[in-house]
């Protein structure tokens, strides 16, 4: 038998945490085969319902799951753990100005960055889901500077499975059979969803998604600002954020990471830019990749169109003003 994976969940008394638990302890994140240790992190104001979601987790007698850490302790919480998926921050209130709450969360990355560092096994994984997700990924790993880049990510995945979504329904196909989408740049409104290189599997064999949609302006219009709006809809209709998907999407990044893509495809990740496709180095940027072994890489050489130029320019313009912002936060 395997040995455990034990995953840190921070956040883990919250809206995600709830419906991402269940799903790591079924292995849905790393495979039917693998068991699981769970490592719950939150504050001290949630500690009752921490504990709640814990007792929940021995009640649900799931055979993977070898073990629960319920903490607000975040060296006990990281002590250890291979996967850190860090869901945890502060919201975003009625008033508060954007510096603030930027203010509020790259101080709980940076700290958090020093707990992994010091205390998490030497292949640790990092996931970012808490919003600003891309800042504050990059925040953990310039505070974090012994875990290597190639090993801290932010959440994208929920906004590629989104636009596969858009396109399944509006072709009226199986969301399997689409594929390569891509998502470019930050995790808001400024994001790229491009669907140029995106196909679909046919009777008669792949076929671009351009080719099957025929309507440009509905790609190149409101396809993009759906996706795009995606966050905000599903709040106002729920009066929450988006939940389920965003833990679903939250294995599917983790386990296409660490058990490879499959052949020919690619996902969108949230990933440190080393200049590729022009986007400045030193970013938390998103692009395709596909992974292998344990490791993603960038998918390279693909053509860009000047309407897409424009748009990859556009997010990583945006991501430049949230590094400054949260530097300016920090000193
Ligand atoms: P929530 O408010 O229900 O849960 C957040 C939890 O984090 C709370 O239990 C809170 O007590 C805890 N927390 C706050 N500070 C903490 C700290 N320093 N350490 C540990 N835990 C801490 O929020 P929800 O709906 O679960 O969303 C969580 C985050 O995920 C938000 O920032 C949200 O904007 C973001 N998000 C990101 C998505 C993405 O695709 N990247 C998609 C959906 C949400």
């Amino acid at each position: 038998a395997k040995d455990p994976v034990r995953v840190l969940v921070t956040g883990a008394a919250g809206q995600i945490g709830y419906a991402l638990v269940p799903m790591i302890a079924r292995g849905v994140m790393l495979g039917a085969d693998q068991p699981v240790i769970l490592h719950l992190l939150d504050i001290p104001p949630a500690a009752e319902a921490l504990n709640g979601v814990k007792m929940e987790l021995v009640d649900a007698a799931f055979p993977l799951l070898k073990g629960v850490v319920a903490t607000t302790d975040v060296v006990e919480a990281t002590t250890g753990v291979n996967i850190a998926v860090l869901v945890g921050g502060f919201p975003r209130k009625e008033g508060m100005e954007r510096k603030d709450v930027m203010g509020k969360n790259v101080s709980i990355y940076k700290s958090q960055a020093s707990a992994l560092e010091k205390h998490a096994a030497a292949d640790l994984k990092v996931l970012v889901v808490a919003n600003p997700a891309n800042t504050n990924a990059l925040i953990l790993k310039e505070f974090a500077p012994s875990i290597p880049e190639k090993n801290i990510s932010c959440l994208t995945r929920l906004d590629h499975n989104r636009a596969l979504g858009q396109i399944s329904e509006r072709l009226n196909v199986q969301v399997s059979d689409v594929k390569n989408v891509i998502i470019w740049g930050n995790h808001s409104s400024t994001q790229y969803p491009d669907v140029n290189h995106a196909t679909i599997k046919t009777s008669d064999g792949e076929k671009p998604v351009r080719e099957l949609v025929a309507d440009d302006a509905w790609l190149n219009g409101e396809f993009i600002s759906t996706v795009q709006q995606r966050g905000a809809a599903i709040i106002k209709a729920r009066k929450l954020s988006s939940a389920l998907s965003a833990a679903s999407a939250a294995c599917d990044h983790i386990r296409d990471w660490v058990l490879g893509t499959p052949e020919g495809t690619w996902v969108s990740m949230g990933v440190y830019s080393d200049g590729s496709y022009d986007v400045p180095a030193g970013l938390i940027y998103s692009f395709p990749v596909t992974a292998a072994n344990g490791e993603w890489k960038i998918v390279q050489g693909l053509p860009i169109d000047e309407f897409s130029r424009k748009k990859l320019d556009l997010t990583a313009q945006e991501l430049s003003e949230e590094k400054a912002l949260a530097y300016s936060c920090l000193s």
